[in-house]
């Protein structure tokens, strides 16, 4: 449930930038809404959190989140649905997944109020930045970083905690062609693989830059031990069509628990298609790939949805996978989970939150 906010200090801007919004234009992760939230903890005590308009904040160049890493944060979804209301896509579970992720980098719980409570003060005062368009989006982005001005290695005592939120439209504009990552890894056992930490995304940057080198879009991860099964790809969880069956891998210490991965399967299921979280081996897709039974691999996250490739590349070979269709699984998964968000279906899982 989502609690009433504290006594937020709101200091609105004089006059709103939306102007600058073009729906037919967006390019993710480049505009950003009028304001931001931003709240302090204090030795352990959260301060009153503020709204201010968007802008750049100043800090201490010896603070510790720039040098040790401790920072963290969400991908979130707001939508504009058909009768014209601004909704969230299951925020509670962005903000356990926060708070997850705070306990394993030894970060403060950020309290419901201000999370949740911010979202809805920001989003209330910012809903006109929300587009229109199926495939648009408003893009939530909560996070937190360490702002004590110490250079020793030691959890920090002060923290930042804000969110910005910035227009969306589709995130990949071909479908990517991903390749089999058998040198580098994303996350082993015991790490940090599971939380949205910062340092994750930073470590995949040069495995990712020398694939890009090669001609694919984005890797395939494998598990750090054998590199036989897969994982996550890029900054999403991974499915398989294989006979019509839905294979992902099981989330561990090294996944991500994606909330759009687990709306996929609870519809993936409420349409009768057969859906296994499971090892899933390279050699069994490649094989299928090529064989014909492996029919669609596609990632799944906040801020791609469904995502299709166009081809998987091991060992130096393209294996290129059939054209996606209206009647391909990932096309149905996907206009499910639209139609859900956008209020064009019944919610029947209790999923979408009204602002
Ligand atoms: C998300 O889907 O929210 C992500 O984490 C991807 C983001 C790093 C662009």
């Amino acid at each position: 449930m989502i609690t009433e906010a504290p006594a937020f200090k709101i200091s609105p801007v004089k006059e709103s930038r939306v102007g600058q919004l073009d729906p037919d234009k967006i390019v993710f992760g480049t505009l950003f809404t009028d304001h931001m939230l931003v709240a302090d903890c204090v030795n352990g005590e959260w301060q009153t959190p503020e709204i201010l308009p968007y802008g750049s904040i100043a800090y201490d160049p010896a603070i510790a989140s720039l040098h040790y890493g401790q920072s963290i944060f969400e991908g979130m979804k707001a939508f504009k649905n058909v009768d014209g209301d601004v909704v969230m896509f299951r925020p509670e579970e962005n903000f356990k997944r926060f708070n997850i992720s705070a306990e394993r980098m030894c970060m403060p719980s950020v309290p419901e109020e201000i999370f949740l409570g911010g979202l809805r003060e920001l989003l209330n005062l910012d809903r006109n930045w929300v587009p229109d368009g199926d495939d648009n989006s408003l893009y939530l982005r909560p996070f937190m970083f360490a702002s004590d001005v110490y250079l020793g290695v030691r959890p920090s005592l002060n923290y930042r905690f804000m969110i910005i939120m910035s227009p969306a439209g589709q995130y990949y504009a071909e479908p990517p062609k991903v390749k089999v990552e058998t040198e580098f890894i994303r996350a082993a056992e015991g790490g940090v693989g599971y939380a949205k930490c910062a340092g994750n995304y930073a470590a995949s940057l040069y495995p990712a830059k020398l694939a890009q080198e090669q001609g694919y879009t984005q890797l395939l991860w494998t598990d750090a031990k054998t590199h036989s099964r897969f994982e996550e790809s890029g900054t999403m969880n991974v499915f398989f069509v294989k006979d019509g069956k839905i294979l992902t891998p099981k989330t561990s210490s090294t996944i991500l628990k994606g909330i759009t991965r687990d709306s996929l399967l609870q519809i993936a299921k409420s349409l009768d298609i057969e859906v296994s979280e499971q090892d899933v081996y390279v050699k069994d897709i490649i094989d299928g790939i090529a064989s014909g039974s492996v029919s669609e691999v596609f990632g799944a996250g906040t801020a791609v949805v469904v995502s299709p490739f166009s081809a998987v590349g091991f060992e130096g070979n393209d294996y290129v996978l059939p054209e996606i269709t209206e009647s391909s699984v990932s096309s149905k998964l996907k206009n499910a989970l639209n139609d859900i968000r956008k209020g064009k279906t019944e919610d029947r899982f209790g999923w979408v939150y009204k602002v």
